[in-house]
């Protein structure tokens, strides 16, 4: 891994084994995008730059009419001049202009990755940073455009950090993190949109003229748009073609756009949204963005998963959790909703310890005079009616079942039922003279108030301090509305959603830091804010709050595009289904759940002795596989088709796991052969069900038959371990 300035072309190289990243400096003053890529051994401007005198163009005072900024790939915007693009950034000076002027200034070499200040990104270990500095010379900003090459990944972070070396404040109006332009806009769109409960869908489309853009202003990431682009060439599938993948760490409002401009180039930017955001940079201070990773795979979609699943295990969840198996959790939520007692609960550990359960998670529902989702949010303290000896009590019960405990909290929210709410009404978001509006029936505490950060830090410390917590639930049930806070003057309001998830960020900092052996878990019901920003903490997340077998096998396949296993919780829940209803077989549920963060969410009570002889089995299975599992690759075999049959495969070096999904039977089904596609070609096989052995090669290439499957909504699973 290298970073390279070469002072005769005036390029910065930035290079691993896999990749290349090229910056020009175009007359000493604007910074170009030239490559991003298959690494190249050297750079030598073969791909020139286009000069041509077109209508319409902007030059600057002394250059030819061929020379326009408004034409070259940039590596950052101008705003105000030059450039009609969509911009990285806007300023708005004290005089109401908007003009900037940046220019190139120098650069430095930091023998290191930039880590973030208060804000989550990628950790390095032998990386180098490239920051290059950009002034506006009139007002005295300056901009430093931070890249970051990773040494064994196809990976760049790129950041931006706005200074204000002036003597009058200025108002940043956004706060882009990145920008660059490709010289050809025939790619294929990607991104994961969906809805609560129907998070991740992927979706694929040409790039059309104009901007296309996704984006929150919910004051999450939200489950509607993931934050993350990728760029596919048409011809790119699961195996091969080039596909860039762009994914903003960051779990607030957010914008990801593609602008195909006018010559035929793609101009790609990401940051937190303009929209509701402005920033007051006062003299001498400064603003740095959330970070963006940069993937580029020329082995399609497959490559492009595998960097990512690698990225975030080994260098974005908290380190202590990188090998660390996970357990397996009965969660109370669905098997009780509100409606338990502490007898209820230990009778309901008992059986999941006898079935080999390992954690026991106590969801909503425990605290205040919590009997609905209309009250008690904000009043942490245990509710004596239903857990009269307190959680401490029922942590030890649990604990004495040979497992271990975990408590779900809502911490970012009050109910205007609460005593909480009757003491601090003004903790909640809210804007003087306006109604506030409920979701869920709730409001959303200000977290970017100094004082609600420390109470919600003091809440999780006493909690933890016991020592009997082994895992907490962290919940974020609706969206933000009313943005505005009273510690801040008029002109900074728009400082507070970006604020909210600052003091976010702070509480998570503080108290996993200061719990490290706790377990977290993201949910925002489910999949809201599954978003690097919050994996940084949490290394596990509540996927969707639909637990149905079949959705989830979409849900997953689209999450899987950018995380691994690990990271999705996963558990098998009642039939009918409480989502949508579905009836489908106990082995089927298990096989998606399974194929995440594994668990059990249902009616354990009313399970018939021969299901829990089932789930004991699916357990110890389980377990024996744990490894290959969780920290095994995770590949996708099979696109969900028309029928919602799907396919996938987990592999390590001494074992392999297929799991086939098939949704709706089909009369005269076809003859399929699946390939497995990724086992190792010199080794054998041994299917652990018949013991026949067979080579890599031949269930790579040649395939195995997909048996006659009746019913709908059936599944099956091939295990194979390596011959030695
Ligand atoms: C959200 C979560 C669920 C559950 C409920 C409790 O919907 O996603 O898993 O915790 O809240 O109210």
């Amino acid at each position: 891994m290298s970073i390279f300035f070469d002072k005769s072309q005036n390029i910065f190289h930035l290079s691993n084994n896999e990749i290349s990243y090229i910056i020009g400096i175009e007359k000493e003053k604007y910074l170009t995008h030239r490559y991003f890529g298959c690494r190249l051994k050297g750079y030598h401007k073969i791909n020139q730059l286009q000069t041509i005198d077109r209508g319409f163009s902007t030059n600057p005072i002394g250059e030819e009419r061929t020379f326009s900024v408004n034409t070259l790939p940039l590596e950052t915007s101008t705003q105000g001049s030059l450039d009609y693009r969509v911009s990285n950034y806007q300023f708005r000076n004290i005089e109401g202009n908007h003009i900037t002027n940046f220019v190139y200034d120098r650069f430095e070499i930091l023998e290191e990755k930039l880590i973030l200040k208060g804000l989550p990104s990628l950790r390095g270990e032998k990386e180098q940073t490239l920051a290059i500095y950009l002034v506006d010379h009139v007002q005295l900003l300056e901009m430093v455009l931070y890249y970051t090459i990773y040494d064994d990944l196809p990976v760049i972070t790129r950041s931006v950090e706005y200074k204000n070396n002036g003597e009058k404040a200025v108002y940043i109006e956004n706060a882009g993190s990145m920008l660059l332009d490709f010289s050809r806009c025939d790619f294929d769109l990607m991104t994961l949109n969906g809805a609560h409960t129907n998070e991740a869908t992927i979706h694929r489309q040409s790039l059309h003229p104009g901007i296309q853009k996704i984006g929150s202003t919910r004051g999450t990431s939200s489950p509607q748009h993931h934050p993350f682009l990728g760029l596919a060439d048409k011809y790119t599938n699961e195996d091969q073609g080039d596909v860039y993948g762009f994914h903003f760490i960051y779990s607030g409002n957010f914008i990801a756009q593609a602008e195909v401009e006018q010559y035929g180039s793609t101009r790609i930017q990401i940051g937190i949204n303009p929209e509701n955001f402005e920033w007051k940079l006062i003299p001498g201070s400064n603003f740095q963005t959330p970070e963006v990773v940069l993937n580029f795979s020329d082995g399609g979609f497959n490559q492009l998963s595998q960097t990512f699943h690698k990225l975030y295990q080994t260098h974005l969840i908290p380190k202590q959790w990188q090998q660390e198996e996970r357990p397996i959790l009965l969660n109370s939520w669905e098997g009780n909703y509100f409606d338990f007692t502490e007898r209820d609960l230990i009778r309901q550990a008992r059986i999941a310890s006898t079935l080999g359960i390992e954690l026991f998670v106590l969801d909503d529902g425990w605290f205040g005079c919590r009997e609905d989702d209309t009250t008690s949010l904000g009043d942490w303290n245990v509710n004596k009616e239903k857990l009269p000896n307190g959680i401490e009590h029922l942590a030890d019960s649990i604990h004495q079942q040979n497992m271990k405990f975990g408590l779900w909290f809502e911490p970012e929210m009050i109910s205007v039922k609460s005593h909480l709410f009757k003491m601090h009404p003004e903790w909640s978001l809210q804007v003087p003279g306006y109604p506030q509006t409920q979701g869920r029936q709730q409001l959303v505490l200000n977290l970017s108030l100094p004082e609600v950060q420390e109470y919600l830090i003091g809440i999780l410390v006493k909690y933890l301090s016991s020592n009997k917590i082994d895992y907490i639930k962290w919940d974020m049930n609706r969206h933000l509305t009313e943005v505005g806070s009273f510690h801040l003057p008029n002109d900074q309001q728009k400082e507070v959603s970006h604020r909210y998830v600052l003091g976010l960020y702070r509480i998570l900092i503080e108290v996993t830091e200061q719990f490290p052996k706790v377990l977290f878990e993201n949910c925002s019901s489910g999949g809201g804010r599954f978003d690097p920003g919050m994996v940084a903490f949490m290394p596990q997340t509540w996927t969707s709050d639909n637990t149905d077998a079949l959705c989830r096998s979409k849900i997953q396949f689209g999450y899987s595009y950018l995380y691994p296993p690990i990271m999705m919780g996963s558990h098998v829940s009642d039939s009918p289904n409480h989502q949508v209803g579905r009836i489908t077989p106990l082995e089927s549920r298990f096989l998606i759940a399974m194929s995440g963060n594994f668990g059990y969410e249902l009616a354990i009570e009313e399970l018939s002795p021969q299901e829990l002889d089932v789930i004991r089995d699916q357990i110890t299975f389980y377990k024996s596989h744990r490894s290959l599992l969780q920290f095994g690759q995770f590949f996708r075999l099979k696109e969900i088709d028309a029928a919602y049959s799907t396919a996938w495969l987990f592999k390590n070096e001494t074992e392999a796991l297929l799991v086939y999904f098939n949704g709706l039977a089909q009369p005269a089904q076809k003859i399929q052969y699946l390939k497995t596609k990724y086992l190792d070609e010199a080794s054998d096989y041994k299917d652990m069900s018949t013991g026949e052995i067979y080579s890599g090669s031949e269930l790579n290439h040649a395939g195995i038959l997909i048996p006659r499957i009746k019913g709908d909504f059936r599944s099956f699973h091939t295990h194979w371990t390596v011959i030695e």
